[in-house]
């Protein structure tokens, strides 16, 4: 007996310590390979199936630390909502200045209604909002200074001339975030959409935010309110973040575009609502001669799960500025209602530029008038000197799952003559709810399609070769 025993309590032990050991990889194996799989996913995982969603964190990073913090109160603010804090504002930014070497630097803006004139931001800084906090944009339009027009426009884009400086702006500067805690930046635009419909307007109007020439962008986690013109636009940057915005202006606000990344590069928006006059979002790259010129493009662009309305304009837009080139954007998971447009392509001759390798992937759509659109009518140019010669190149447009309930037309797709579109494929596009009568409207295009209900036009209906597309 003695000899048996004492061999089963080591066997005992032995399997307990093995048992012990295979549970913990387990609990361990149910914890680690999801967190694996999302942190390795770089590409676009679903949002389905458990895993994080794609997130634009390879744009820019983690948010930077910064060394120094202040609050808009050590400067001398008043948060009233009446007294002017434009002088405060710029201020407080030349001071701030000087931190930018020595590990950057936080403006604080608590609680409090903050009346101001257009201010810059500066390198290596955040623009912190505590939940509360609102900063109104002056309604005195000297209060946004007029500054020389984009090369890339050759003038103001609604005026001959310089143009009204946005009301927060940045140019030449690295590395700055402006968040808070849902705080609200608002421009009280509505005295500018009045001048811009009694036709008093002297120059073209300012946007709520512009960066120019700068790289290392992270705005988010904020609402911007009434924009007099595009809400934010970076134009000539790099490594460029926006996400968890909600950007809202009236439906009938002239031009108030939600985001309009202009010949940017490496630019990632995603998770917006936005509710505006002019299209939710719109890349873009300098118009006619100027742009042309210029030759800046617009690439390496992500715009990811945004949803919202307009019911003038479309979802996401491509141009109609385009001159300077755009290729390689992905859009993907938007929804969209009560709009003209789901997807809006823009351009004509006289544009140059070209569109190259933009997918469209997962739109979902509600009462949209016209689910997808390219189109021409690009007719307001900069001046008599344009080119009718310069004719935009349009190759790889690539749209998949998309549903639209309750359209009221079959998609119109007008190329240009001379310059027929090239390699528009068209891949599980359910378009429901159209009269039957409704049928697609094209010319000067050239693709393919598969899976497409209703029935696309002639020129798309060649399925046999898809991968072309690829
Ligand atoms: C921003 O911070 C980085 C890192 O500290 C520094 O190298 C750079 O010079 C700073 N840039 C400016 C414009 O202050
Ligand atoms: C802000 O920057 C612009 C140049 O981008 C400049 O014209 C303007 O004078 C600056 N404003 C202030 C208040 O420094
Ligand atoms: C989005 O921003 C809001 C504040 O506006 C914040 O409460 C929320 O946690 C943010 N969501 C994400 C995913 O960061
Ligand atoms: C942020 O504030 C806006 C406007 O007040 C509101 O519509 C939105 O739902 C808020 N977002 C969050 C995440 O609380
Ligand atoms: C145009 O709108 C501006 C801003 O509201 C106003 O001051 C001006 O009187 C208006 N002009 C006309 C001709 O209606
Ligand atoms: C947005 O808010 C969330 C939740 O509070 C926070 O985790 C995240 O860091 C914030 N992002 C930025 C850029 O401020
Ligand atoms: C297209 O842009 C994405 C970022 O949006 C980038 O990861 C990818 O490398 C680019 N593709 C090419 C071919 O440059
Ligand atoms: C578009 O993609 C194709 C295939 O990946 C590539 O050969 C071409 O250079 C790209 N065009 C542009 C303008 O990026
Ligand atoms: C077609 O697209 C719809 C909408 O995005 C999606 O729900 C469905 O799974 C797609 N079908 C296939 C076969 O991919
Ligand atoms: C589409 O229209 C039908 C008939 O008017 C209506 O019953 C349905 O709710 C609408 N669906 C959407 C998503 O608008
Ligand atoms: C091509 O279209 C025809 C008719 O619409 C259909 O019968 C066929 O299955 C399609 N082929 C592919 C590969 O989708």
């Amino acid at each position: 007996m003695g000899y048996f025993t004492k061999p089963s309590w080591a066997f005992l032990f032995l399997l307990f310590t093995f048992l012990a050991i295979l549970s913990l990889q387990i609990s361990t194996k149910s914890i680690f390979p999801i967190r694996l799989v999302s942190v390795s996913g770089s590409s676009t995982p679903g949002i389905s199936g458990g895993e994080d969603p794609a997130s634009c964190v390879g744009f820019f990073g983690v948010m930077p630390a910064r060394k120094y913090v202040m609050s808009i109160k050590d400067f001398g603010g008043v948060g009233d909502g009446k007294t002017s804090n434009t002088e405060t504002f710029r201020k407080a930014v030349r001071y701030m200045q000087r931190f930018g070497e020595k590990g950057g630097s936080l403006l604080n803006v608590p609680r409090g209604r903050w009346l101001t004139g257009s201010f810059n931001l500066t390198s290596n800084f955040t623009l912190f909002l505590e939940e509360g906090a609102v900063i109104l944009g002056s309604r005195d339009p000297e209060e946004w200074p007029i500054i020389d027009p984009l090369p890339s426009y050759g003038r103001g884009r609604e005026r001959l001339g310089g143009r009204h400086i946005s009301l927060i702006h940045g140019n030449g500067l690295t590395n700055v975030v402006i968040t808070g805690q849902n705080g609200t930046i608002d421009g009280q635009g509505n005295m500018w959409w009045d001048l811009w419909w009694n036709k008093t307007l002297k120059y073209t109007r300012g946007h709520l935010l512009e960066l120019m020439n700068s790289d290392y962008i992270l705005v988010a986690n904020l609402t911007f309110l009434n924009s007099p013109f595009w809400t934010i636009h970076p134009v000539y940057c790099s490594n460029v973040v926006i996400k968890n915005m909600t950007i809202l202006a009236p439906l009938n606000a002239p031009n108030t575009d939600g985001i309009d990344p202009d010949s940017c590069t490496k630019v990632c928006i995603e998770d917006c609502y936005i509710e505006s006059g002019d299209d939710l979002v719109a890349v873009k790259s300098g118009w006619d001669q100027y742009g042309i010129a210029m030759a800046r493009p617009s690439s390496n662009i992500i715009v990811r799960r945004i949803s919202g309305t307009t019911p003038t304009c479309s979802g996401v837009g491509i141009g109609s500025e385009m001159s300077g080139g755009i290729f390689n954007v992905t859009i993907e998971d938007l929804h969209v209602w009560n709009s003209a447009a789901g997807v809006r392509i823009k351009t004509d001759r006289g544009r140059g530029g070209y569109l190259a390798n933009i997918t469209i992937n997962k739109i979902t759509m509600e009462r949209v008038k016209i689910p997808i659109r390219f189109s021409r009518g690009s007719n307001d140019h900069p001046d008599e000197e344009w080119d009718p010669k310069a004719i935009p190149k349009v190759n790889g447009i690539f749209i998949s799952n998309i549903v639209s309930f309750n359209s009221t037309r079959a998609p119109i797709l007008e190329g240009v003559q001379d310059s027929s579109f090239e390699r528009i494929c068209l891949e599980n596009v359910t378009l429901l709810g159209l009269a039957q009568s409704a049928t697609w409207h094209c010319e000067f295009v050239s693709g393919f399609t598969r899976e497409v209900f209703p029935l696309p036009c002639p020129q798309l209906q060649d399925n046999s070769s898809l991968l072309q597309c690829l």
